[in-house]
């Protein structure tokens, strides 16, 4: 087993949760703490050692750092699109802070590696929409957005100047059924297999056309493992990774659950965040991912549709 002391912060949300699972199953429960602002998740209880730890609290989180010998940090949390959208002060505050105090953190104990994830929302309306490329034009246009972006440019930062091991993945849109999501434009995605098995009809806040990249949680949390597990030398960017696994519209998830739900009917009302889908590419090429680090991704949205519908029952 192997010997690092790792600290998950954000651990109750929908990242968090299962990559606290997965990290302890690799690294053994008593070396991955979960902490989180609130009490534990009721799936996270009992699994291993919690604390409670508000991520804007630089002093907390050394402190913990130091007592515990804490050697790898995973930073998940965050404010969401379009949760970030009504209030983006404080979107931005939140996004940032956490992350500019953990750099020095990290720098200051040495820590070995930290994990903190970007998301397809560093695109907007300029780029590419379709494949879109590692390097490309990037202007986010919505405050979760841009605190991406300026904070991958740190994360690389801090790599150049003091040597730091950040490593970082541009999320798509992540769906699961363990734990929630948090005021995401991709979150419909859950929703609607929610729905589909309760009440058999669902309506959508994006319109029935418009495309998202799109992953299983399952795929996320491995690959997420499998980049920091990467040998450093073959990591040649220190910008966050283009990953990509599947692409598909409201309309074509609804098809897919269909074939299991023959009654589902989906309807349409596209509400603020169909702008801020609109500004974000439709597909990702994620070569560089896949050439790097030998990233493959599994599951694609008929196979997704048959696991959520068996784990959602
Ligand atoms: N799932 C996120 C959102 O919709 C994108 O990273 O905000």
């Amino acid at each position: 087993m192997k010997k690092d002391k790792i600290l998950i912060i954000g651990a109750g949300g929908q990242i968090g949760v299962e990559l606290a699972f997965s990290l302890r199953k690799i690294y053994g429960a008593d070396n991955v703490i979960a902490s989180d602002i609130r009490p534990a998740h009721p799936l996270l209880k009992d699994s291993g050692p919690y604390a409670i730890l508000n991520a804007m609290d630089a002093n907390a989180v050394l402190e913990l750092v130091k007592k515990e010998g804490v050697t790898q940090i995973y930073l998940l949390a965050a404010v969401l699109s379009a949760t970030g959208e009504k209030d983006p002060m404080r979107a931005w505050d939140i996004n940032m802070k956490s992350l500019l105090q953990l750099l020095d953190i990290g720098v200051q104990e040495k820590l070995s590696k930290i994990y903190w994830p970007s998301s397809i929302a560093v695109f907007g309306p300029t780029t590419p929409r379709t494949h879109t490329p590692q390097q490309t034009v990037i202007e986010p246009r919505t405050v979760y957005g841009i605190s991406k972006y300026a904070g991958e440019l740190w994360c690389q930062y801090y790599n150049q100047r003091w040597g730091l091991d950040v490593r970082s993945i541009r999320y798509p849109g992540l769906i699961s059924w363990k734990s929630a999501p948090g005021g995401g434009t991709t979150d419909y995605a859950i929703d609607i297999y929610i729905e589909a098995l309760k009440n058999k009809k669902y309506t959508c806040f994006l319109a029935e056309n418009t495309y998202l990249p799109m992953m299983y949680m399952d795929d996320a949390i491995r690959g997420t493992i499998e980049l920091m597990e990467a040998p450093a030398e073959q990591l040649k960017t220190h910008m966050a990774y283009n990953l990509s696994a599947m692409s598909f519209s409201p309309k074509e998830i609804a098809e897919s659950i269909r074939q299991h739900i023959p009654d589902f009917t989906i309807d349409y009302a596209p509400d603020f965040r169909q702008a801020i889908a609109e500004g974000w590419p439709q597909s990702i090429d994620d070569s560089t991912a896949r050439e790097h680090w030998n990233w493959k991704h599994e599951f694609d949205l008929d196979k997704m549709t048959v696991a959520m519908l068996e784990n959602l029952k």
